[in-house]
């Protein structure tokens, strides 16, 4: 039987990584994998190409390219790139153009990356937080939580798939432990005991990939994490893993804001949301559920196995 083509934007990434390698690890599978990339002969690209993707053109700011990327595919792998240029409005000018291309293409499954739109739990008029860039609490969630409505708007079939933190971000976001005054680590998180949702980057990939495998999931929305964690968790199996002390630096979201780095408020209100409704936030991604998706979900300690020596230790 002919293969059923999935589409997939950000492959040369970390989500759309993640689901290329899924679909080509598979290849007795439903599925073959379109990986989408600016530049089809970068390194990265080549690389999924070697791996048996086919490898197309486009850019998700021209609607053409988007269209003929979708052109005949089954399913699409929709994503955003907030931290390219920190505009809530360019993702949603994104958002809304690869819906319309997936209904134009006759897409009949779509994956839409997301998550929450905080101002549904903390209005504008909530002082907790400030609000940032006029409308926003927590920019990078918000306008993807509004983006959901872009998808069913145009009526195309769509699973909302709710992602969570990346343990990557240790490595590559700077959010790994780092040295105080005292010469000893400290994991930084203004989370005070409240748990944090987090994921190996490349299961968020994999657990696309069982939804793709499951058509019941269309008009639904989806929440995926690998563990559950406190800052204290964390940092323990951050200690358990480098071999020596890390501890767990409680800073308050409103310190957090004030580290002053690009997106440091954006992020002290994300961290400040997550804490303030763990219990919501949680319970929207249900490791059981993310696990059936994704047989080979990782834990903490498992991903830290894996990658603490790429982990920098500031
Ligand atoms: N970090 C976290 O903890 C976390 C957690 C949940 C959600 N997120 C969200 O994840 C999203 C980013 O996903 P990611 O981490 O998979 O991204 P990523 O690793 O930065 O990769 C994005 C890929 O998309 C491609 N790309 C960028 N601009 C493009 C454009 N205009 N047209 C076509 N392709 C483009 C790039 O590939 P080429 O250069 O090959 O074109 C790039 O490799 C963000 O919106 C972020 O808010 C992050």
């Amino acid at each position: 039987m002919a293969k059923k083509t999935i589409a997939v934007v950000g492959a040369t990434g970390a989500q759309g990584g993640g689901l290329v390698r899924a679909i080509l690890a598979n290849p007795g599978g439903e599925f073959a994998a379109r990986a989408l990339t600016r530049d089809v002969n970068s390194e990265k690209a080549k690389a999924l190409a070697k791996l048996g993707a086919e490898v197309v053109a486009v850019n998700v700011d021209d609607a053409d390219s988007l269209r003929r990327a979708f052109q005949g595919a089954y399913g699409a792998y929709c994503v955003t790139f907030f931290w390219d240029h920190f505009s809530p409005e360019k993702e949603q000018a994104q958002a809304r153009a690869m819906a319309q291309a997936a209904k134009d293409a006759g897409v009949k499954h779509v994956v839409w990356s997301t998550l929450e739109d905080t101002r549904k739990w903390v209005p504008l008029t909530d002082n907790r937080m400030p609000t940032l860039q006029g409308k926003y609490k927590v920019p990078h969630f918000d306008a993807k939580g509004e983006a959901n409505a872009f998808f069913s708007e145009a009526g195309v079939p769509t699973t909302c798939l709710n992602t969570s933190f990346y343990w990557d971000n240790l490595i590559h976001f700077g959010m790994g432990p780092k040295k105080g005054p005292d010469g000893k680590l400290a994991f930084v998180l203004p989370m005070a005991d409240k748990k944090l949702p987090g994921i190996a980057a490349e299961d968020i990939g994999r657990c696309a990939y069982g939804v793709f495998k499951r058509p019941d999931l269309i008009g639904k929305t989806v929440g995926i994490a690998g563990e559950h964690l406190t800052g204290a968790q964390m940092a323990a199996e951050l200690g358990k893993a480098m071999g020596q002390e890390v501890a767990y630096n409680a800073v308050t979201a409103e310190a957090y804001r004030g580290f002053g780095f690009p997106g440091a408020d954006d992020l002290g209100n994300m961290f400040q949301f997550k804490a303030d409704f763990e219990k919501d936030f949680c319970g929207a991604r249900d490791l059981g559920f993310s696990r059936s998706l994704n047989p080979q979900l990782q834990t903490f300690a498992q991903w830290l196995g894996a990658n603490k020596e790429r982990i920098p230790l500031g």
